[in-house]
């Protein structure tokens, strides 16, 4: 399938990575980006084409993802619609609506809207979709596995979905890095050297998360087997429950998830 990006910032070049990682010739890429020294890197980190316009680059486009800045969407969308042959377009930009970026390409229907999130700069994303209206299965195997090449991948019925996810998994490794940052503080609050500190508290995210997947076991379960009576772990958590943590925690998505419905409001307005 020959593929066309739209923007070929961090995003477009995690995707871009994991597709030619995965076998996708590189022949077979091209990307539409304004910045001529990100053209040149695009080029030689991966063996893609590069072009300054839409104009001339994108007609033999079967898929094309739009990986601009929510705020540049609508006139990156607008801009390359007249040379494009209704392919399916998938937008991965924050917050943009289908019914507007449908409206952008004057009327397409073959439209996928997706979240994905940093950690797919290291092919483990996980990316959050939803397909317009009456999009076919062939699109939508197209769609999955093409953001499949960074990670897991999952659909959503609902667009309105996808704001939960945007605060769950697109804003989610900022939540992580924050617990990272925690824990190493206390290791060294605790008197050991950085170095040693950021090890284990890396480590410690690491292991149980492998350990959560690979044992597929309830992470409640998991809790309460390494949380024996009267134990230094046990200790612990009684201070974060007295503190009300987890439900701070929830509160925190919840006002992410609201911020992600305002964005989308404001860019449909645009
Ligand atoms: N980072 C995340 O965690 C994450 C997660 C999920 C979704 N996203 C979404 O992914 C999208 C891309 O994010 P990013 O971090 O990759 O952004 P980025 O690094 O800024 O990449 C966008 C690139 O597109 C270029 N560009 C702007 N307008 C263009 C146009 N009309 N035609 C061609 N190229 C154009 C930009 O050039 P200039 O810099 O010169 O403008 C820039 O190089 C965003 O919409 C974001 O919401 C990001």
């Amino acid at each position: 399938m020959k593929i066309a990006f739209i923007g070929g910032g961090n995003m477009a070049r995690a995707i871009i990575g994991g597709l030619v990682a995965k076998g996708t010739p590189a022949m077979d890429i091209g990307v539409v980006e304004v910045d001529p020294a990100a053209r040149l890197r695009l080029m030689a980190d991966f063996g893609v084409s590069a072009f300054e316009s839409a104009k001339g680059s994108m007609q033999n486009a079967e898929a094309v993802v739009l990986a601009v800045k929510p705020q540049q969407a609508r006139e990156a969308t607008a801009t390359a619609a007249p040379f494009l042959d209704d392919p399916l377009f998938i937008s991965i930009a924050a917050g943009v609506r289908l019914q507007n970026i449908s409206r952008w390409l004057g009327g397409a229907r073959r439209l996928v809207r997706a979240m994905p999130n940093t950690p797919a700069l290291v092919h483990a994303g996980v990316t959050g979709l939803h397909a317009y209206e009456g999009l076919s299965l062939a699109d939508r195997k197209a769609a999955e596995a093409l953001l499949g090449a960074v990670g897991a991948t999952l659909w959503f019925e609902r667009e309105g979905d996808l704001d939960a996810v945007t605060a769950v998994s697109g804003s989610g490794p900022a939540y992580v890095f924050y617990a990272i940052e925690a824990l190493q503080t206390a290791a060294q609050r605790l008197g050991l050297d950085e170095g040693a500190s950021r090890t284990l508290a890396l480590w410690t995210f690491v292991g149980a998360t492998k350990l959560a997947i690979e044992r597929g076991e309830e992470p409640a379960v998991l809790r309460a087997q390494v949380t024996s009576r009267g134990g230094t772990t046990e200790r612990a958590l009684q201070v974060l429950e007295a503190a009300g943590v987890k439900e701070l925690f929830i509160d925190a998505v919840r006002a992410a998830c609201e911020r992600s419905r305002e964005l989308g409001e404001a860019l449909g307005k645009e």
